[in-house]
């Protein structure tokens, strides 16, 4: 029998979570909002009985996994409330989702209970998403607790992913990296989608013009890694071309100019590795870009 499961916090996270979780076999007995509109809802999309809906913490007692998926900045206030209030009849893991924090985060002294971290390494935009991209997808687990990573390990093959481990005091660098690799993924997107309504582009057509380009860039890093997956003038040594670029983005758009820049200083050292690049044309591209931004900054 699989160990019983409460969901505090039905958002986007825990309503993918906890579907996969009792389509696998794990029951579940509560599913705690602080709306109990927001409780039924989730109910009614994992599939479970709306009588399960609950806005009472303590209805979490009886479960032997609480899943606390709320937003990173509540984690530790409920957690310490669940373990203040509850009359746990058996042990209990506390599991939290966030990338950042560590599992720690959750102890309480008066009724320590075992504690997990479990990170889906995917961009969560709502559940039904999040669902689907559950399988396949990547877990961070971390907990000082043996039993706990055994159990996060079990967990995670349950949602359809596979399980890594990270130490807690790595979470912050960690969770650094997801965040550049997708959100600034997005936000580079949309930068690059404003930059094409100046050239007079109507806006719901930057998406499809663009999304081919986003989609191959991914494919060559998969294929290939991003060394000998970059492409473009900085790794082709084009020097006239990119400093054509520093001066329509300064008469254009200004706000992109700095991170072109510091882009570029990075993108000359994945080229430089790349064995692509050689090191004169390398060095000359380097200086254009600290040139530039050293007289940006004596300009402020
Ligand atoms: N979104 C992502 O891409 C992603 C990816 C991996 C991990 N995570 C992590 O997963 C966790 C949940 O994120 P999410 O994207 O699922 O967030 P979300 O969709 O905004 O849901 C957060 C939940 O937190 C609850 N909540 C918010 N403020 C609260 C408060 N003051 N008191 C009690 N409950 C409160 C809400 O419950 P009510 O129903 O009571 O309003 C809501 O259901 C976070 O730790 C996040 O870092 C997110």
């Amino acid at each position: 029998m699989n160990p019983k499961v409460a969901l505090v916090g039905p958002g986007r996270v825990g309503c993918a979570v906890s579907k996969r979780l009792y389509e696998a076999g794990y029951p579940l007995t509560a599913i705690i909002s602080r709306s109990r509109e927001r409780a039924t809802d989730a109910c009614s999309y994992i599939g479970c009985s709306t009588t399960l809906a609950s806005t009472q913490l303590t209805d979490s007692a009886t479960a032997e996994i609480i899943l606390l998926a709320v937003t990173d900045d509540q984690i530790q206030r409920l957690a310490v409330q669940i373990q203040a209030t509850n009359q746990f009849s058996k042990p209990t893991t506390l599991i939290h989702f966030s990338g950042l924090h560590p599992a720690e985060i959750m102890f309480h002294q008066s009724s320590p209970q075992a504690l997990l971290s479990l990170h889906p390494l995917l961009p969560f935009a709502n559940r039904q998403k999040a669902y689907m991209n559950l399988q396949g997808c990547p877990c961070a687990l971390e907990s000082d607790d043996p039993k706990a990573l055994v159990l996060g390990e079990k967990l995670v093959g349950a949602i359809g992913g596979h399980s890594f481990t990270i130490d807690h005091d790595k979470k912050p660098l960690y969770h650094s990296a997801a965040c550049i690799a997708s959100n600034y993924l997005v936000t580079l997107f949309a930068s690059a989608c404003k930059l094409l309504i100046s050239c007079g582009i109507e806006p719901d057509q930057t998406a499809p013009l663009l999304l081919p380009l986003v989609q191959a860039s991914v494919e060559n890093i998969k294929d290939l890694g991003p060394e000998q997956g970059l492409t473009g003038p900085i790794v082709r040594g084009d020097i006239g071309t990119v400093t054509e670029h520093l001066q329509t983005l300064q008469d254009n758009a200004p706000e992109l100019l700095q991170p072109y820049l510091q882009m570029g200083i990075m993108t000359v050292e994945i080229s430089t590795n790349s064995g692509r690049l050689d090191p004169k044309t390398a060095l000359a591209m380097k200086d254009l870009f600290t040139t530039k931004i050293k007289e940006l900054s004596s300009n402020k």
